[in-house]
């Protein structure tokens, strides 16, 4: 009997593939689904209890927050990943996770095939196929979502129906997409790139604002953030805390129209509080420790990184030469930004650290300069000799 993995999310979508793909090959259908988010227990009963009621024979739910933020998302931290300069790339990470993570299931069980639920216009379902082919060569990858009958969401609700598959009442208006890093959210009025989005549309930074400023620190060690204020904490738990804290002041939305790998433009919004705010601060501390070559030298590279995190091309010799470019710049990278809140606003307002470059005695503009002014003049002439007018 064929045996199948799907890379289950609990959506309809899935659960419809779940139960289309046992009837369709006579299969053996089981549930893979990695958690990158932070589900509650009950969150993961549901799952669980979805996927088997839509046919799938074991179900396998598994915590990968902690690989996910060090190994992915703390990557792309330290690299300065951002697409298009506002995309904190999300999605883009989970997904070389989530297919090793498959391929590695997969092999345990003796599976040969895997689904995913992409469509076929999107990014995800590029990333997915591209690592699961460079982790296996064996493995053979079903979409069904571009070849099934089911044109529209509606189809897949009445299919649903028809089979017994639990269908959410709450009618979704977009799709959204998300993990700790951030939340993809597109579809409905959104696809009118000229209508600003409603507030309504923002899944985490859409309630309260937060008003009265907060002051906030942050400390990193070769890269990584360790602490909060002061304190040490676990990596989820700092992420977890500065979404929620950042969220509250409506920071680390974005707003843009995109370039897909599969040659689109589109409209997506997101909102990634941690990120926006780490990226800021960590950005801050290599302008403070890096000398000006290393340091513009590295603003291209984080362009590159990007584009190849966002092109599913995590498991390709570029991204891992540029990563190993990446950490070696990291060794100095310690020490604390202090920053303040405000409503839509992060401002990074001091930093320290052992391997700062500034120097007070050569800056400084009152007493105790040790600046060498008699130097200046020189350096000059030889400087732009060869662009001086004759
Ligand atoms: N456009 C983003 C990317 O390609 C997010 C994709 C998923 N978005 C969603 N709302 N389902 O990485």
């Amino acid at each position: 009997m064929k045996k199948i993995l799907v890379a289950y999310s609990g959506g309809l979508d899935t659960s419809c593939i779940v139960h289309w793909l046992g009837k369709k090959y006579n299969a053996e259908v089981y549930a893979y689904c990695g958690d990158i988010l932070g589900l509650s227990l009950k969150e993961k009963r549901e799952i669980e209890k979805k996927a088997i009621k839509s046919g799938a024979k074991k179900v396998f739910i598994e915590d990968l927050r902690g690989e996910f933020l060090r190994d992915f998302a703390f990557l792309s931290l330290k690299a300065g990943a951002v697409y298009e300069g506002d995309y904190f790339l999300a999605t883009a990470l989970g997904r070389p996770l989530l297919a090793k993570k498959l391929v590695e299931k997969a092999r345990k069980l003796k599976i040969r095939t895997v689904a995913h639920g992409c469509t076929a216009k999107g990014n995800d379902q590029v990333r997915f196929e591209v690592s699961i082919y460079a982790l296996a060569n064996d493995i053979e990858v079903l979409a069904p979502v571009r070849f099934w009958e089911f044109k529209t969401r509606e189809d897949e609700v009445l299919y649903a129906r028809a089979n017994k598959i639990p269908v959410s009442q709450v009618s979704k208006k977009y799709s959204i997409d998300e993990n700790l890093w951030g939340c993809a959210i597109e579809c409905g009025e959104l696809e009118d790139p000229k209508t600003p989005p409603p507030e309504s549309a923002w899944q985490w930074t859409g309630r309260r604002l937060k008003t009265k400023p907060a002051k906030l620190s942050i400390g990193f060690k070769n890269g990584i953030p360790v602490s909060i204020n002061g304190k040490r904490m676990s990596s989820i738990k700092i992420v977890e805390f500065l979404n929620k804290l950042a969220g509250s002041y409506k920071i680390g939305r974005s707003d843009l129209v995109e370039s897909r790998v599969v040659g689109i433009k589109s409209r997506e919004i997101y909102e990634a509080p941690a990120a926006f705010v780490l990226h800021k601060a960590h950005f801050d501390l290599e302008r403070l420790v890096f000398n000006h070559e290393l340091l513009h030298y590295k603003e291209k590279v984080s362009k590159d990184f990007a584009n190849l995190i966002y092109r599913g091309r995590w498991f390709s010799p570029l991204r891992e030469a540029l990563t190993a470019f990446v950490e070696k710049t990291q060794k100095k990278v310690s020490g604390t930004v202090y920053l303040l809140l405000k409503p839509y606003s992060a401002t990074v307002v001091g930093r320290t650290s052992p391997f700062s470059l500034y120097k007070k005695e050569l800056a400084t503009y009152s007493r105790g300069d040790a600046f060498r002014r008699e130097f200046a003049e020189g350096f000059i002439k030889l400087y732009g000799m060869d662009i001086a007018k004759k």
